[in-house]
């Protein structure tokens, strides 16, 4: 590769403390608005189900890897993706007594993915995982480069979604890597994957936020002008999605590499926070809100 690295080192964490247990973490955690919130937690729900997907589709390819490093990667990668998993589990538990029908929404994209899994190659596979894990990534900076995105969130929620997204900066490669080097996938499918991870995971934001909306109480018409303030919010001229399009266009680039992106700029606040609070996940989240532009 030519062009400069920003390699970052994958760290493997476990147990983190948010406080998202409190009894008083509000239902809209994002500044009690109902749509913005369930944006973020009809995203957030997949995770588990997601994660394993995975970390399946990577260790399809785990005897193949003859590079240490990238072995060491993988592994540390799943470890990262596992404790993600388990906090995200946990916060769909508080989704379910909200009386959201998490187990019912996760057996359709379940379906979706084992179908996959089944029907369509490994390759392809592990291509929709780094389509997916270069999203992940994105999302992760766009979430806490700025402090607008945030402003509103409660900061144990804020603080759960930092330590994800700073992971998910640490192991943004390894999906490509093990795609490029080692499930030899070419630019075609690679791009096509996207292309394909994009649709759904687009649908899948709009339909999730759209039934736990409805489980919420809030009526069809009601629902629709939510839909119109917040899809502003999402694709207006400076919304959160339409903010995401030239990382998302640079996919396409043929010689693109997770690595040639500078990693967000307050990642090292929470990193030494982190460090030196001995591993105080709600500090280093804060810390890392705080240095957000
Ligand atoms: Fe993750
Ligand atoms: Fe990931």
């Amino acid at each position: 590769m030519s062009k400069k690295e920003h390699k970052e080192e994958i760290v493997v964490r476990k147990d983190l403390d948010f406080g998202l247990d409190a009894a008083d973490l509000p239902r809209y955690w994002m500044g009690g608005d109902p749509f913005k919130t369930r944006v973020f937690d009809g995203v957030q729900m997949s995770f588990p189900d997601g994660e394993r997907y995975f970390i399946s589709s990577v260790r399809f390819f785990k005897d193949r890897i003859t590079d240490p490093e990238l072995q060491k990667a993988v592994k540390d990668f799943s470890f990262q993706e596992g404790q993600h998993g388990k906090v995200h589990t946990d916060f769909n538990k508080r989704l379910k007594e909200q009386g959201v029908p998490v187990d019912k929404m996760l057996a359709v994209i379940n379906k979706i993915m084992n179908g996959r899994l089944q029907n369509m190659s490994q390759e392809y596979n592990v291509a929709m995982t780094a389509a997916l894990e270069h999203f992940t990534a994105m999302m992760a900076e766009m979430f806490f480069a700025r402090k607008e995105v945030m402003a509103d969130a409660d900061p144990r929620v804020r603080a759960m979604l930092a330590w994800h997204a700073v992971e998910e900066m640490e192991h943004k490669a390894v999906a490509f890597d093990v795609m490029q080097k080692v499930a030899k996938v070419g630019y075609f499918k690679r791009c096509l994957a996207m292309a394909h991870a994009t649709f759904n995971f687009t649908m899948h934001t709009l339909i999730f936020t759209w039934v736990i909306l409805g489980t919420d109480g809030f009526k069809g018409w009601t629902r629709t002008k939510m839909y119109f303030k917040g899809l502003w919010w999402l694709i207006g001229p400076r919304g959160l999605y339409t903010r995401l399009f030239p990382k998302l266009l640079s996919y396409y680039k043929p010689g693109f590499h997770p690595w040639q992106d500078p990693t967000v700029h307050n990642y090292k606040a929470w990193l030494n926070t982190f460090n030196e609070t001995g591993g105080n996940a709600l500090a280093a989240g804060e810390a890392m809100y705080a240095a957000a532009h």
